[in-house]
């Protein structure tokens, strides 16, 4: 491999083990004491990693190919013109779209000043392009480009973004759709929408915020930008009973649908009775989102791309990382999807406009949803065609979550981020993975590389890569160890993962 190495004597030694692995690397503590019963790691570099790659894909797949250039810009949000970094200069980036089974090549250009990876959120893709710095692959430095190339196995609502630091909570994300070409359809039109936390631009950003958490702890939060050393000094955090709790660390002066304030919004044109699939995706910082079309009921059809029993649903609740997929139909009015802040008074929309008419008051719409019931998406049975075969786990992990102390530390089973000290797994065995949340926060937890399915309350719930675990709740979720490699699992609030939150899916040989 030619790719160069960015400076950094730590990491260095550890993208060295990660990336020269031919047969897998040794855990670092066996490495450096010599022991010779070290368990051998399946790394990026692994040679079943192309073998699993070889597998997926078909004789004659259909390439795609994409340029993607990180880049310093000015967007227009609507209520404010910021300037922040997004992929190509639109926020959201534009759109990927391919079918199962193609192959995607995509070359970041890194445009910033700043290392940075790109990261396909859902996808069971080859792990040495899962896009997790030192784990996966080198950082790509300032002014470098790195080529992307994997199968896409299956189909559904993904997305992508960076992995390093908290780059997530600037507007460098887009959505990845994968067609289905043998799926039915039943609608007529498609509309994507990303939901977004804003505040990059608008007189601090988020590595700023992160500084500020650090320094302060819990209470770091401010509105102003210039108070991030006084606590939470007389304003109250977001609090919401729906996630049992604290709704976030960080308040946002913006929340964005498809990248527009609720005062400027996208519009879509339908016709009333037409159904409209959404595909709805959080990609927030810290800001889990009250998703609905008030008066208006939806037919949720997928989670995190993979098919539910088909449930309706008049308010769904998204946190970071997830995606939810529902079908409406049009009524003969012009109406909001809204999507509201949980717990931080928010509200950003996208207007659907089936004639004449002005949209009704975002404000007054939003007093409306919220009277409305929220579904739990933690218990919708997965469709039948993409349940998991019932087993008895091989194997169980504790995954406690932890935090936050001291100061703003967010710990997994006890203790911050160590790529050497993952929880082992072994291909073939059936994993679950028991999320006890110990804190008074909800935890989008999300695992790289594989979709889980969770136990819900029948016992068969819906396939997901990202859950939410409420505070003190356990939640337990199995899947099937069937893709070798090194694959994070996290916290998806942006800065709970790195102030520690992580921890590693490790297989061994
Ligand atoms: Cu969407 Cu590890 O992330
Ligand atoms: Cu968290």
């Amino acid at each position: 491999m030619s790719r160069q190495l960015p400076p950094g004597p730590v990491l260095d030694r550890r993208r060295f083990l990660a990336l020269s692995a031919g047969a897998g690397a040794t855990l670092l503590a066996g490495c450096a004491t010599g022991k010779a019963a070290a368990p051998v790691l399946v790394g990026p570099g692994s040679p079943r990693i192309s073998q699993l790659e070889q597998a997926r894909s078909r004789p004659g797949q259909r390439s795609v190919d994409a340029v993607l250039k990180a880049t310093p810009g000015e967007v227009d949000l609507g209520a404010a013109r910021v300037s922040t970094w997004t992929y190509g200069g639109e926020l959201p980036g534009r759109e990927i779209r391919v079918r199962r089974g193609d192959l995607l090549r995509v070359r970041l250009q890194n445009g910033l000043p700043q290392p940075t990876t790109v990261h396909w959120h859902g996808l069971a893709l080859r792990n040495d392009m899962d896009g997790v710095p030192v784990l996966t692959q080198p950082e790509v430095a300032p002014g470098a480009s790195f080529d992307y190339a994997f199968t896409v196995p299956d189909a559904g609502t993904y997305w992508f973004h960076p992995h390093v630091g908290v780059q997530l909570d600037r507007g460098l994300y887009a959505p990845l759709i994968v067609e289905d070409p043998d799926e039915a359809g039943g609608y007529d039109q498609e509309l994507v929408v990303v939901f977004d936390d804003w505040l990059d631009g608008t007189g601090r950003n988020p590595d700023q915020v992160l500084a500020g958490l650090l320094a302060n702890g819990m209470g770091g939060m401010d509105m102003s930008g210039m108070d991030m050393g006084g606590g939470s000094g007389g304003m109250t955090m977001p609090r919401s009973e729906l996630l049992g709790g604290d709704a976030g660390d960080v308040v946002y002066p913006h929340y964005l649908a498809n990248g527009r304030t609720a005062d400027a919004p996208r519009t879509l044109d339908v016709r009333p009775g037409q159904r409209v699939r959404l595909r709805m995706i959080n990609a927030s910082g810290d800001t889990a989102f009250r998703v609905g079309v008030p008066g208006t009921s939806m037919t949720i059809t997928h989670t995190d791309g993979f098919a539910v029993v088909p449930t309706s649903a008049e308010a769904v609740l998204l946190g970071m990382g997830e995606r939810i997929d529902a079908v409406i139909k049009i009524p003969d009015a012009v109406v909001p999807l809204l999507g509201l802040a949980e717990g931080k008074d928010g509200i950003t929309q996208v207007v659907l406009r089936s004639g004449l008419g002005a949209a009704p008051d975002a404000a007054t719409a939003a007093k409306a949803l919220l009277k409305r019931p929220v579904i739990q998406v933690n218990d919708l049975p997965a469709a039948e065609p993409v349940a998991l075969t019932a087993r008895e786990p091989d194997v169980v992990h504790a995954v406690k979550l932890g935090g936050p102390e001291p100061g703003y530390t967010w710990t997994i089973n006890g203790r911050t981020y160590d790529p050497a000290a993952g929880l082992p797994v072994r291909e073939g065995q059936r994993v679950r993975l028991r999320f006890e949340n110990t804190t008074t926060m909800f935890h989008p937890m999300h695992l790289h590389g594989h979709t889980f399915q969770v136990r819900g309350a029948g016992g068969i719930g819906p396939r997901k890569d990202t859950a939410i675990v409420l505070p003190k709740q356990t939640i337990e979720v199995d899947f099937d160890a069937d893709n070798a490699g090194q694959w994070l699992m996290h916290c998806h609030n942006v800065y709970h993962g790195e102030a520690g939150m992580m921890t590693v899916v490790s297989y061994l040989e």
